[in-house]
């Protein structure tokens, strides 16, 4: 792609995709964007605002103001806003104002690991290297309901899965984008990977596709 280096990671909730991609990116010396943080830091103004999640367009102004700083916002890791994330994203006016801000940052040389929902399938349908990073939903609940644990807040691991299926069913089925493995992304399933071992089968992946000198040491 014009001298630039685009590797899509897409995949569900707490499947580990934000690992690998943050591991990719450093050991191929790529820039890292976590798409959802978009997503999250629009939801927060939208809640911080007071407007109507299922309001498209109000959603959308609010995804027109976004600016680089928003993403530091805190709290933007929390369950509520991820939550809301999800629904501010099914709306295709949001989308569409968000898609030019991820392909500026994926095409500013040398290139970026972005991971998300549909880098491969719609943002970078011609990403160099697309994975698709998935697991058991109760491997993945449990993961989060660790984190969540550390984090010193009080999770109840039904809730966690109840929310964490949810929140599956409304980035798969929602009409515009939704989550789905692109036809030529790679698989890497981690209900028995830990990060580590994930890491390394995606990295032997993009040496073959691109040439051991695309992995630094
Ligand atoms: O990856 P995450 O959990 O931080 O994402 C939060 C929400 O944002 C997720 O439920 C769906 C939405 N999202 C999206 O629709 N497209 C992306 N590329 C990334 C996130």
């Amino acid at each position: 792609m014009d001298g630039v280096i685009v590797i899509a990671v897409d995949g569900p909730v707490a499947a580990g995709k934000g690992t690998l991609a943050r591991e990719l990116a450093a050991r191929t010396g790529l820039r890292h964007l976590d798409s959802g943080m978009i997503y999250r830091a629009v939801a927060a103004l939208v809640l911080e605002a007071g407007d109507d999640s299922g309001d498209g367009r109000a959603c959308r102004r609010r995804a027109e103001r976004l600016v680089v700083a928003d993403l530091e916002r805190p709290g933007l890791r929390d369950q509520k806003i991820g939550s809301m994330a999800s629904r501010v994203a099914a709306h295709r006016d949001v989308r569409e104002a968000l898609v030019g801000f991820q392909r500026r940052f994926g095409r500013t040389p040398p290139g970026a690991v972005i991971d998300g929902r549909d880098i491969g399938t719609v943002v970078f349908p011609d990403a160099d290297v697309k994975f698709f990073v998935t697991a058991h939903v109760r491997a993945r609940a449990a993961r989060r309901h660790r984190e969540l644990v550390s984090m010193g807040e009080t999770a109840d691991f039904g809730n966690v899965l109840q929310e964490l299926s949810e929140r599956d069913r409304r980035d798969s089925e929602r009409a515009w984008a939704p989550l789905r493995k692109a036809d030529d992304a790679v698989v890497i399933d981690t209900t028995k990977l830990d990060a580590a071992a994930a890491a390394e089968k995606a990295l032997d992946i993009v040496r073959h596709r691109l040439g051991a000198a695309s992995v630094l040491s």
